[in-house]
């Protein structure tokens, strides 16, 4: 039997240079994991809360006053039990006491060092009932961001290639290829401007929305062609940044919820996209419902700060039919445990999930084996940036172990 030999938590910096914590679990047979975890920014209401009231220094003491001494020496038959721990030193519904990111550090650290212990890849550890990891993530990259991700980009946050191919090397390929031939196009149409890349590694530009879109569907054609490969646009809005009072606040247009759904759903159609993110409030699960109605046959329609990843959240929305798929952050809720019965609600009801990093990265790869793990339709770890490739550079390295035959 598994039994925790020593658990550690540590600050370390993420993408943003900002502390965030990284957790160790060493098992009595030497296996041990560690796991980062990271951050959001455009951060739903309802998420887990990253850290207590005094920050990093506050998780850190909390975790050696209180779950140190809980977790050493406890036996490990399966990740869970560590989960369970946790929640029973912090039973607060947003882990406030404890941090949720100091959650998913120790969580998926311990799953790590199971995987280990018995010769598993994290994804098989974390592998549902019927999964068999030979359905690979669809690329979900962020090309060119706005809204909280970005200073003076677009309002909406994130315009993504999406690549949906089999193969991880051919996905990836393709998302690359429109990040590339967008900037290549942004630098052409304004020689004279400074180009940037935002949080996610998408460009920074000073474009509209509409302007970026068109930049963002051109890439996707030409990648396309170039290719001959299945990538498309696709839009994160994380439309409760900008939603006030009732209405969606554009720098350039304000619209009620109906304006707001007609406008989606133009750029739908005008733009071929086929992945829309957030396009509501948080709240508005009835928007969802319609839009969902409307365009769900050809979208796929992922709610991200309306479910937060959690059960709780995800419930309502499956009973309104508010979407058919839903974003999967293993901070927002928690532990791999609360995320795996998100995962497993979703599927009992046919919706998809996508596995997601957080606008604020580490450079680990444990999101990929947590995509291949669930069976995700999509990976949403950007394109550029480090902490980003290594997410992708170990779809490929567990790509390449597969024949796709
Ligand atoms: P966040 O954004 O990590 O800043 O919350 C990512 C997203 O909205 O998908
Ligand atoms: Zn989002």
């Amino acid at each position: 039997m598994s039994r925790i030999r020593s658990v550690e938590l540590a600050p370390i910096y993420d993408s943003r240079g900002r502390l965030t914590v990284e957790g160790t679990v060493e098992l009595d047979s030497g296996a041990s994991g560690r796991a980062g975890a990271p951050s959001g920014a455009s951060t739903g209401s309802h998420e887990a809360v990253a850290f207590p009231p005094g920050g990093v220094p506050e998780a850190l003491a909390t975790f050696r006053a209180r779950l140190r001494p809980a977790l050493v020496g406890i036996e490990l038959p399966e990740f869970g039990t560590l989960d369970a721990a946790l929640h029973e030193a912090d039973p607060t519904a947003d882990l406030h006491e404890i941090g949720g990111n100091t959650a998913t550090a120790l969580s998926v650290a311990a799953a790590l060092a199971l995987g280990a212990e018995s010769g598993r890849p994290l994804w098989r550890v974390l592998a549902r009932p019927g999964v068999d990891g030979a359905r690979f993530p669809a690329i979900v990259g962020n090309c060119l961001n706005g809204g909280r991700h970005a200073i003076g980009g677009p309002d909406i946050q994130e315009f993504i290639a999406y690549a949906e191919e089999r193969r991880p090397e051919d996905a990836i390929r393709a998302a690359v290829r429109v990040h590339q031939l967008l900037g290549e196009e942004l630098h052409r149409r304004f020689p004279k401007a400074a180009l940037g890349r935002g949080d996610e590694g998408g460009w920074v530009a000073a474009v509209g929305n509409v302007e970026a879109l068109e930049l963002l569907r051109d890439a996707c054609d030409r990648a396309r062609d170039e290719l001959h490969l299945a990538v498309h646009p696709g839009l994160d809005f994380a439309a409760s940044e900008f939603f006030r009072d009732g209405r969606y606040r554009y720098r350039d247009q304000t619209l009620d919820a109906e304006g707001q759904a007609g406008f989606v759903a133009h750029l739908v159609d005008r733009y071929g996209i086929r992945y829309v993110e957030d396009p509501f409030d948080q709240e508005a699960y009835e928007s969802f419902a319609a839009l969902n109605t409307a365009i769900g046959d050809r979208v796929l329609l992922v709610g991200d700060d309306i479910y937060c990843s959690r059960v709780a959240r995800l419930r309502p929305g499956i009973e309104r039919n508010a979407s058919n798929a839903v974003l999967i952050k293993v901070n927002q809720v928690g532990t791999l445990t609360d995320t795996l019965a998100t995962v497993d609600l979703a599927r009992d009801h046919g919706l998809a999930t996508v596995a997601s990093h957080r606008s604020g990265e580490v450079p680990d790869a444990w999101l990929a084996h947590v995509a291949l793990g669930i069976g995700a339709r999509g990976l949403k770890s950007g394109v550029l940036g480090g902490e980003r490739v290594a997410k992708l550079n170990e779809l490929l390295r567990l790509g390449r172990a597969t024949s796709f035959e």
